[in-house]
């Protein structure tokens, strides 16, 4: 409508002076004539010049008079003809602000006498104000004296306009002409009649849809980063189901412990249990559980190679460990710092902050002659590094080591401090067996990859971060890791 106007118009005249009259006397939207001004300019089918004006919109009491008339108009209507009424009287007829305006306003005009009683001192008045202010609202010239009065009274503000004059561009045509797009078969057989539209080199392409890292990913790469900075190797943590005897059994966690329960554990149906254990080591395993040795007394049960065999999806990546310290011992020995963070599964009531599976990261270090002291100082060199400088540390109970201790961190942001993690010696009922030399220590440490995770991003419930409710817009939005927690 308003391109067949523009268009149209400009074949006979020369020219549009202004877009806002035009529209007017149209009866077009300017806001629509602008746009479609912008795109004929564009295809250099016309020349634009802008124009900007001060004009004047009525405020919202503005408006109010524009529809109801002035105060001082309506205070003289409520005036009888004849006699007079009290000032109080008068009053509850009244709005409070159209009697106090009015009031003064209809006295200065020498309309009304005012005193106790109020009467009229004039036969008729006109409206003015309303006049002047449905004049200004049509978009019509006003006379200078009444803007003043009314920009006075706070009934019009002043707007910067913006429009247009608009003359024929080189591109004119009365229509806008198809241009052809693409270079298909049929176009090119009549290119000659066809206008192609030009490249635009400059038009930005669509963004690219890219993968984004999940906020575990970016927290685990930091961690990762500090392990392999603080010489640790990666252990390999590719299975998920393990068998009872290297998550428990090997780390001396007795078979009546309830974390072996079904209730704690996700226990495999198929295969139920595993395939090969290390037979000598099993029959050392089942020994020092039963009866001790190494200066223990064991548990004094009867150990039960079929509650070692089933299979589970492994509780801690200490099972891992334990499989690699037994790797370990069958060597010459050689001292290893291990790492790794991967997933592991709890048989627990899904709430805000657990879930059936999480992810561990652990790390050990397995040399000649350690001491507790060397693990207080490997965890703050470790949790320095990740901004977490005020550690305390509490005893603690893990079946597989003596001593042990809670980690807590003091939290800036919360102001309380926090538990982080998990740590001991390993046993000497667990290295032992495995054959590692007798002055050989394990000191270790495990924490969730959550935790941090979700006190870095400021995620409060578990289920934001990880499962199926995740928003993955929060995904691509989220910032790239900062330590220092
Ligand atoms: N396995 C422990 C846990 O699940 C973590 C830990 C690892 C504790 C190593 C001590 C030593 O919490």
């Amino acid at each position: 409508m308003a391109e067949e106007a523009i268009l149209g118009f400009l074949q006979n005249n020369e020219q549009i002076t202004d877009s806002g009259q035009f529209s007017a006397e149209f009866n077009l939207d300017h806001n629509e004539v602008v746009n479609v001004i912008k795109s004929l300019h564009g295809f250099r089918y016309i020349d634009v010049q802008d124009i900007k004006k001060e004009t004047w919109v009525l405020t919202d009491e503005g408006k109010k008079y524009a529809a109801e008339g002035s105060p001082e108009v309506q205070l003289f209507l409520a005036v009888p003809e004849e006699g007079s009424i009290s000032k109080d009287e008068l009053q509850k007829k009244l709005a409070p602000s159209v009697f106090k305006i009015g009031c003064s306003q209809a006295g200065k005009n020498k309309w009304v006498e005012m005193g106790k009683q109020v009467s009229r001192k004039v036969k008729h008045v006109e409206d003015k104000v309303k006049g002047q202010l449905l004049q200004i609202q049509e978009g019509k010239e006003s006379d200078k004296d009444s803007i003043i009065s009314l920009k006075a009274r706070k009934l019009i503000v002043p707007q910067i306009w913006k429009g247009y004059s608009v003359k024929k561009g080189p591109n004119y045509a009365p229509e806008r002409k198809k241009v052809a797009t693409d270079l298909t078969r049929e176009n090119l057989q009549n290119w000659k009649e066809l206008e192609f539209k030009e490249y635009n080199f400059e038009a930005k392409g669509a963004p690219l849809e890219a993968g984004h890292l999940h906020a575990l990913l970016k927290v685990r790469k930091q961690f990762k980063d500090i392990f392999v900075q603080m010489g640790f190797e990666e252990m390999p943590t590719n299975n998920f189901v393990e068998s009872s005897f290297w998550n428990f059994d090997a780390l001396f966690q007795p078979q009546q412990h309830p974390a072996r329960d079904s209730h704690d554990t996700f226990f495999l149906k198929v295969p139920s249990t595993t395939r090969t254990l290390p037979e000598d080591y099993v029959e050392k395993v089942k020994r020092v559980h039963e009866t001790g040795g190494y200066g223990s007394r064991g548990y004094n049960y009867d150990w039960k190679r079929e509650e070692a065999n089933k299979n589970l999806l492994r509780t801690h990546t200490t099972a891992v460990s334990s499989r690699m310290l037994y790797a370990l011992a069958q060597k010459p020995f050689v001292p290893k710092k291990y790492f790794s963070i991967d997933r592991v599964f709890r048989n627990e009531a899904v709430d805000r902050t657990h879930l059936a599976e999480f992810h561990q990261i652990e790390g050990l270090i397995c040399d000649r002659g350690l001491t507790l002291g060397d693990l207080i100082g490997v965890l703050k060199d470790f949790f320095s590094r990740l901004g977490m400088s005020k550690l305390r540390f509490k005893p603690a109970y893990n079946p597989y080591t003596e001593p042990s201790m809670e980690i807590f961190s003091y939290h800036e942001g919360l102001g309380k401090w926090v538990e982080i993690g998990n740590s001991g010696m390993f046993r000497p009922e667990m290295l032992l067996p495995m054959g590692l030399p007798e002055d050989v220590r394990v000191i270790a440490w495990g924490l969730s990859l959550e935790r941090p995770t979700m006190i870095l991003y400021g995620i409060d419930n578990i289920r934001d971060l990880f499962g199926h409710k995740v928003d993955l817009d929060l995904i691509k939005r989220n910032p790239i890791c900062r330590i220092g927690i």
